[in-house]
């Protein structure tokens, strides 16, 4: 799945826009004063199942999440990708960025990679570093797991690093974005990490984005990290992604552990599928990263703060993953640095031993109740219920509803009925937007708009051909968006220079889909014909569909007159649509 494909599938329609207009449920739509023009009657429409929006009023125009936000925060595709990626949780690759945006991002990552460049040299070679170097030894790690981690080491100094990159021609504002200087009332800016063991934080294809930062001595905090800046999220980021990526994809399994020596000592004892998140909880930006890579997830943590977190929030993983999480249990306060060193081979059967996390919260929340007392009956069923009722797969669901009637002695139909009532509960008091179920959402994929815009571009000689189509025959912003670019340039050389660099892989995906060779004008002529009775039955719909609401809510008479009108308007040119469409298959018939 595209980049692109992947937002699309993570983003709600009604959740986007209202965060910029107040929408009112009515009926399967929602409808709100159109946040573009002023207006008194809502004219403005939602609708969760098709994913569009459309203005009846002033604008009288419509199409999806993407061309709501360019127009409503005026920006291209590019940063409308970036504005709905970052909302869904999902990292867009640098390639899709504007030029300005990859270069800016370029350079912080180039500060950074010269950042661990330093300190490298000072941790392998300086007479400072020493100490961090018996530290290191003192840990069991190699030469080559030092080298191949980038590992090193900053001097106690204020003004070390600076220097050195200012020299190299970063300027003192690149520095304070990328984290690497921290610039103070009193003492102007300086280096933010000092005499400590330096841990490179690289993204999937090996940017340095950030540091760890850890204290040799017993200063604090242990662990020092970068800062949030324009190339380190550090909720979204997992340590070691780089280097596990592969294993991850071969083994089609990844293990989430907590800390930065934790992944180093794994991998040096060649379990390579290993990450970690960076002090902070597994968040589901996490997940949705693994997933690309593989679905199946084992979390290594402590029974701590952040185990409790991660059962809390599994099924809502799991549910991302469309996979159950697992949980290795770690014996007695060791974390997975000191179980590896101490056997390999233990971690191995941890590992093969997993359980699935229900499981692990189902003895967790049970261990300390006496479940024959009616109170703490009612105390496991409220703590775990609600992990049950979150489970998409009804089987599953029915698995721990009998296990945990069988551990309460409560009766099935009982933890039945009750778990109903919840669902109900939950239900009414979401009645806020939103929450639309991915079953009900489009298909991703528009073929009519995709095969006819692949048509024109791989065939130059169609151009005359399409001046009846309108770019509101493209619902999907990416094809409207390159159709644009065609009407004004026709020629694909030209047209990348149109359209903003996120469109360029789909471009090309377009070039590259598989050519119709014969036939070529009549097949323009069938698909341009299908793409405006879509478009046309799509308006349609959606008339009939704001004119029950308007009816519903006691719109203004004027008002309904004039949706009638306008739908009377596409009814007649349906009809049209469906005449032509008659006359090319007799036409076909008899030649
Ligand atoms: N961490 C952090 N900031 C802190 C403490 C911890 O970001 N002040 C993160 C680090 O990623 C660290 C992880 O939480 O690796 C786990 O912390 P902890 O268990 O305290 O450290 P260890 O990883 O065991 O570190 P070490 O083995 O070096 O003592
Ligand atoms: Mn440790």
């Amino acid at each position: 799945m595209s980049v692109i494909d992947d937002v699309k599938q993570k983003t709600d329609i009604v959740d986007i826009i209202s965060q910029y207009a107040t929408l009112t449920k009515s009926g399967r739509t929602f409808r709100a004063l159109c946040p573009f023009h002023s207006e008194k009657h809502p004219s403005f429409f939602v609708y969760p199942e098709q994913q569009t929006w459309h203005c009846f009023g002033a604008c009288s125009t419509g199409g999806d999440a993407f061309s709501f936000v360019m127009k409503k925060e005026g920006v291209g595709f590019g940063e409308a990708l970036q504005l709905l990626a970052g909302k869904a949780g999902i990292t867009i690759p640098s390639r899709f960025t504007s030029e300005a945006e990859g270069d800016k991002k370029d350079r912080l990552h180039q500060a950074n990679q010269a950042a661990a460049q330093y300190f490298q040299d000072l941790l392998l070679s300086s007479p400072a570093g020493k100490r961090a170097r018996d530290y290191i030894a003192s840990r069991g790690l190699s030469l080559q797991t030092i080298t191949a981690f980038q590992l090193g080491f900053s001097q106690l100094s204020w003004e070390a690093l600076k220097p050195y990159l200012l020299e190299r021609g970063y300027t003192e504002s690149e520095l304070i974005e990328a984290g690497l200087i921290v610039a103070t009332e009193e003492k102007g800016t300086h280096d933010r990490f000092r005499n400590r063991l330096m841990f490179p934080i690289f993204d999937i294809r090996g940017h340095v984005i950030g540091f760890g930062a850890r204290a040799l001595d017993d200063s604090m905090p242990k662990y020092l990290n970068s800062p949030q800046t324009p190339t380190f999220d550090k909720s979204s980021t997992l340590y070691g992604i780089n280097f596990a990526a592969q294993a991850v994809r071969q083994q089609d399994l990844a293990v989430i552990v907590e800390g930065y020596m934790d992944v180093i000592t794994a991998h040096q004892n060649d379990f390579t599928n290993v990450v970690a998140t960076l002090g902070t909880a597994v968040t589901e930006k996490h997940i949705v990263s693994l997933k690309r890579l593989s679905k199946n997830v084992i979390l290594a943590l402590d029974a701590d703060t952040a185990g409790e977190e991660a059962m809390l929030r599994c099924v809502d993983y799991e549910n991302v993953l469309n996979a159950e999480i697992k949980v290795m249990i770690l014996p007695g306060g060791k974390d997975p640095d000191n179980v590896i060193k101490e056997d390999p081979q233990n971690w191995q059967h941890l590992l093969e031993t997993a359980q699935p996390v229900v499981d692990y919260t189902f003895n967790q929340v049970t261990a300390n109740l006496d479940l024959n007392t009616a109170r703490d009956k009612s105390a496991a069923v409220e703590r775990l219920l609600p992990i049950i009722g979150k489970m998409k797969d009804s089987v599953r669901q029915d698995h721990y509803l009998n296990q945990l009637a069988k551990l309460t002695k409560v009766s099935y139909q009982r933890l039945e009925s009750t778990l109903g009532k919840m669902k109900a509960g939950i239900k009414a008091k979401t009645a806020s937007p939103g929450v639309i179920t991915q079953a009900l959402k489009p298909a991703l994929s528009n073929p009519v708009e995709e095969n006819y815009l692949a048509l024109l571009l791989q065939h130059p000689e169609l151009n005359s051909r399409c001046q009846n189509t309108l770019p509101e025959y493209f619902a999907d912003t990416q094809n409207r968006e390159i159709f644009i670019a065609y009407q004004q340039v026709k020629e694909v050389q030209l047209i990348k220079e149109e359209i903003d660099p996120a469109l360029y892989e789909y471009l090309e995906s377009l070039l590259n889909k598989s050519p119709s060779d014969t036939k070529i004008e009549q097949r323009c002529a069938e698909w341009l014909l299908r793409l405006r009775e879509t478009f046309l039955r799509g308006i349609e719909m959606k008339k009939s569909e704001a004119l029950a609401a308007a009816a519903e809510s006691g719109g203004s008479p004027a008002e309904l007159v004039k949706l009638q009108e306008q739908g009377i308007e596409t009814s007649a040119q349906l009809k049209e649509v469906f005449i032509q469409k008659r006359q090319a298959k007799s036409g076909n018939s008899g030649s």
